[in-house]
């Protein structure tokens, strides 16, 4: 569900035609939607309503200072991944109450800024970590709230690289050793056990890999609990799917529904860290037709915009639909690559897809870009990265400016020698 549709033949975000905000600001450039991001966190909300809960937005899957904002004042909280989203969170006006902490890689630094601001808890990945936490807590003489992420060794059925919660991946602590590292904890002088965190990969699109990795979770509370170990929290992370293709995942109310029963007596907040499913349909990438190129054995569309600007289909092969901006009955169909203007052969938006031909200065829009898109985005290749737009109803704001040149180079220097 998203609020990107036809109007008179033109794809309009909200109220506003595309083309619009085209003619406006150039291309390539990444609108949202303020209503589908609204009614993807509620949809959430509801979906937990009556029982102690707290969602908290994966900043990582689009760390924008508006959708943050927005967000936050929807009542989201954050699940972070590092201090700079610390600070775009607080940034964003975030109570660190409702702040979460994860990641593999926690440096001195960052476990000092987030202890100082005081965050919900940190979700610890490993032994070393825990110590490090603790050994920061004590030097600043106060306490720090963790989980430990476990790995419950669930295969989530999702692409390998985003898949997360099985043996060989590096994330969490194995289910078997996670009570040894809870007594660990235990020990620590400057640490309170407060939670639990699982998140076992992002983009899966059924609701058993959810249960199966709960119904461990919630079974290793109970032993926490005989051991004296007090559990408040369980935080079921983030994951849930959306639809790029034909993809039915669940609705946020269709996994509350199979969650719900399993954390019933568990007698704990549940915690969420959605990304994808808040923000991935709410957001395009618009790209302007460069140029047609045929080769011998296959058809090329040019484009404007490249993996520099989203790279999920360079990296993991992601699909995302891309329409015409406006609709083109009569246009002849081809099958072509849609490939942008860098210097690579894995430079792709699309392979082998069957694509309106439609013709040079013509716009095309990027379906379902709107989590992981401009978040992994570079200036490889040396280019500033584009524009962001808000719309809200019949309202369109730039909410981050296309970068210029001159910010390309911005923080270099030469050393003296060069002068
Ligand atoms: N919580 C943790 C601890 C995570 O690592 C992630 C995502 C999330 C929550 C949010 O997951 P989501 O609800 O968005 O699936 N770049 C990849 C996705 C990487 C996901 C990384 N972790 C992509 O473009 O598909």
């Amino acid at each position: 569900m998203h609020d990107f549709q036809y109007k008179n033949g033109e794809l309009c975000c909200e109220d506003v035609p595309v083309r619009t905000i085209a003619q406006r600001v150039g291309t390539p450039f990444y609108v949202y939607s303020a209503t589908t991001l609204a009614s993807h966190f509620r949809a959430f909300d509801r979906a937990f309503g009556g029982v102690p809960h707290l969602i908290c937005f994966a900043v990582k899957s689009n760390p924008s200072s508006a959708l943050l904002h927005l967000l936050g004042k929807e009542g989201s909280g954050a699940d972070i991944v590092s201090g700079g989203e610390l600070f775009r969170a607080l940034r964003a006006g975030i109570d660190p109450k409702k702040i979460v902490y994860a990641g593999v890689g926690k440096r001195r630094d960052e476990i000092e800024y987030a202890l100082k601001m005081d965050i919900l808890m940190f979700n610890v990945e490993s032994g070393e970590e825990l110590q490090a936490i603790d050994r920061a807590a004590g030097d600043m003489r106060t306490r720090a709230r963790v989980a430990l992420r476990i790995n419950p060794n669930i295969d989530a059925k999702t692409h390998p690289y985003i898949s997360t919660g099985l043996k060989q991946n590096k994330f969490g602590i194995a289910i078997e050793q996670a009570l040894e590292y809870y007594q660990m904890a235990k020990g620590l002088p400057h640490v309170d056990v407060v939670g639990i965190h699982q998140h076992i990969g992002s983009q899966i699109t059924e609701v058993q890999p959810f249960v199966d990795a709960l119904v461990k979770t919630t079974a290793f509370v109970k032993e926490l609990r005989a051991a004296k170990i007090n559990i408040q929290y369980i935080n079921i992370g983030g994951g849930l799917g959306i639809t790029y293709k034909d993809e039915t995942p669940p609705l946020p109310q269709e996994l509350a529904a199979s969650v719900r029963p399993i954390l019933a007596d568990c007698g704990c907040t549940i915690v969420m860290e959605p990304g994808r499913a808040i923000v991935g349909n709410a957001g395009i990438l618009v790209t302007s037709v460069l140029y047609h190129k045929e080769a011998e054995q296959k058809k090329f569309l040019i484009v404007d915009a490249g993996m520099n600007d989203l790279i999920r289909p360079s990296l993991y092969e992601a699909y995302h639909d891309i329409r015409p901006v406006v609709q083109q009955p009569a246009a002849e169909t081809a099958v072509a690559d849609v490939v942008g203007p860098i210097c690579e052969s894995g430079d792709f938006l699309a392979k082998d897809r069957e694509m309106p031909m439609v013709k040079q200065g013509e716009l095309l829009a990027v379906m379902g870009a709107g989590a992981y898109g401009y978040s992994m985005s570079s200036n490889y290749n040396s280019r500033p990265r584009v524009p962001e737009i808000l719309v809200r109803g019949g309202e369109y704001f730039v909410i981050h400016e296309r970068e210029t040149y001159n910010d390309l180079v911005k923080g270099e220097k030469l050393p003296r020698w060069l002068d």
